[in-house]
């Protein structure tokens, strides 16, 4: 059968800085709005129309030179973001409009910059530029013509490479928010284990690939052979067996060696204790950390980061049938560990302890990281524009939420209270897997038994890996969140 979608990961616009104001090609301007210290001023007008400024909003002009104004409010970088994102997605209907109109559709389009954009207000831009138009669609259709690229147009000269060299950087972290995005937005009978991990092996391996990474895949038979109970019991109710994708960043001269850990769920029914009918659907999204943490390797080895990074994605089906596993049963994790099941839904965390354990007995990192749509507690409790972070350390945790905030996305420090402690540990086992309080607290002190006494953090992304609703850089579906936090985070180890 004919695989049908589209190509993973997708192409992104092209955004470059020019000094060359090239008349002809469709132009737009940022707008700052009036200050309240300015009163009651308004704007003067342009083309007729009297710009607001407001972040977000983007206006059409019928006439003259400048086609859309774009707010960017007082003018801090932030809002630039959402200035950038709504742009893109005006002058893509735009197009849209041009086409239908039976005229010819351009390809490129303009941002002229404010005289004073720094770099950061210019990253700021290109995320929202780069991200606020993506999509993802499987249709017969072919593709409608889209916009290729955008040039950032300044006065200044001298500023141009410093632009560069900031978009050098956001190019590569929208890349891997985007690629993320591709990858958890993709249906899940596509999406099996081993289409998850094929796709990873000819991304690496795409344009000859990036240096210093190297991919290698297992299968249902290697991971019986090594004892992965936890993703053989997860996996077993499915007809698309599981794979762990261990992927291997390591470039001359590191010092620092970083375990990356990604729930890889392709699809979460929530096995023989089945989640409602309302909303499965979005399961196919449950592999986002995953997906997070595959895209932020990509981007870390094309930015040739010099720190070591091993990453490990156990993928796997948690479907329902007549081999799926039971409430009820004892599993043993790679490694001996025995577990309690008490619901098959809490199928994240089976998966995960094996993998942990895996990585720090093989690879002994200096610090592990995982990431995983792990509880619905966890968007009860931060909504959905926030992660929860987990740490053994308190300077880890403020490491993710810093790095977090260097590439707009939102961390909350939780805590894993040593009063519950207890509830995790098993009475027919070691461990007991789903225990009942706190649903994300829970979770993480049962993955705090698989790590032994490694710096380790964890991240719960069950809230903003997905949206649905479009605000900021994000549309509707997989937002790619943590794979940019992911990508800063290593970084800061340089
Ligand atoms: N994949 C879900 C968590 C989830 C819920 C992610 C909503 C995104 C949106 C996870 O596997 C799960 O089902 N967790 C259970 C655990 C419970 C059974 C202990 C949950 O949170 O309800
Ligand atoms: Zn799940
Ligand atoms: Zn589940």
């Amino acid at each position: 059968m004919r695989n049908p979608l589209p190509p993973v990961p997708g192409k992104l616009l092209e955004i470059e800085v020019s000094d060359d104001l090239r008349r002809g090609t469709p132009l737009a301007t940022l707008i700052v709005a009036p200050s309240e210290e300015d009163g009651d001023a308004v704007l003067e007008e342009i083309g007729g129309v009297r710009p607001t400024g407001k972040a977000g909003d983007v206006q059409t002009v019928p006439t003259g030179d400048v086609r859309w104004l774009a707010g960017v409010g007082d003018g801090e970088p932030r809002h630039y973001r959402k200035a950038g994102a709504a742009l893109v997605r005006a002058v893509s209907s735009a197009l849209g409009d041009d086409v239908k109109a039976g005229l010819k559709a351009f390809r490129t389009f303009a941002v002229e910059l404010p005289a004073d954009a720094g770099a950061e207000h210019v990253e700021e831009l290109a995320f929202g530029l780069l991200l606020g138009g993506y999509r993802f669609t499987v249709t017969a259709d072919e593709p409608k013509p889209s916009v290729r690229t955008v040039r950032l147009l300044t006065r200044h000269e001298r500023a141009v490479p410093a632009y560069d060299k900031a978009l050098e950087r956001v190019r590569e972290l929208a890349a891997a928010a985007a690629f993320a995005r591709d990858l958890a937005n993709a249906p899940s009978n596509i999406k099996t284990p081993a289409w998850l991990a094929d796709t990873v092996v000819a991304t690496a391996r795409a344009k000859g690939g990036l240096p210093n990474l190297t991919v290698s895949v297992r299968d249902e038979k290697w991971l019986a052979a090594e004892g992965f109970g936890g993703v053989l019991a997860v996996g077993g109710g499915s007809a698309a067996p599981p794979r762990l994708i261990e992927l291997e960043y390591r470039p001359r001269g590191a010092t620092t060696h970083l375990l990356l850990v990604g729930k890889g769920i392709t699809f979460d029914t929530g096995g023989l204790s089945i989640k409602p009918a309302d909303g499965m659907h979005l399961m196919r999204t449950d592999m986002a950390g995953g997906a997070a943490i595959i895209a932020a390797v990509r981007a870390i080895a094309a930015l040739r980061l010099p720190v070591r990074v091993t990453a490990l994605v156990p993928a796997a089906e948690n479907h329902v049938s007549g081999s799926s596993y039971r409430p009820g049963d004892i599993v043993r994790h790679y490694g001996g560990k025995t577990t309690e099941v008490g619901n098959t839904d809490a199928e994240g965390r089976m998966v995960l302890a094996d993998a942990l354990v895996y990585g720090i007995k093989k690879h002994k990192p200096d610090v592990v990281i995982d990431a995983a749509t792990l509880t619905g507690a966890m968007k009860v409790s931060l909504g959905v524009r926030t992660g929860g972070v987990f740490a053994t350390e308190d300077a880890l945790a403020e490491r993710v939420t810093k790095a977090g905030e260097r590439v707009g996305e939102a961390w909350w420090r939780m805590p894993l209270l040593e009063d519950l402690a207890e509830t995790v540990q098993g009475s027919l086992g070691d461990v007991r897997q789903a225990p009942g309080g706190p649903g994300g607290i829970v979770a993480a002190l049962f993955l705090r038994e698989f790590v032994g006494d490694v710096p380790w953090v964890h991240l719960d992304i069950a809230g903003p890996a997905r949206a649905d609703k479009t605000y900021e850089d994000v549309v509707p579906g997989a937002t790619g969140f943590a794979a940019r936090t992911l990508v800063e985070l290593v970084a800061s180890y340089a």
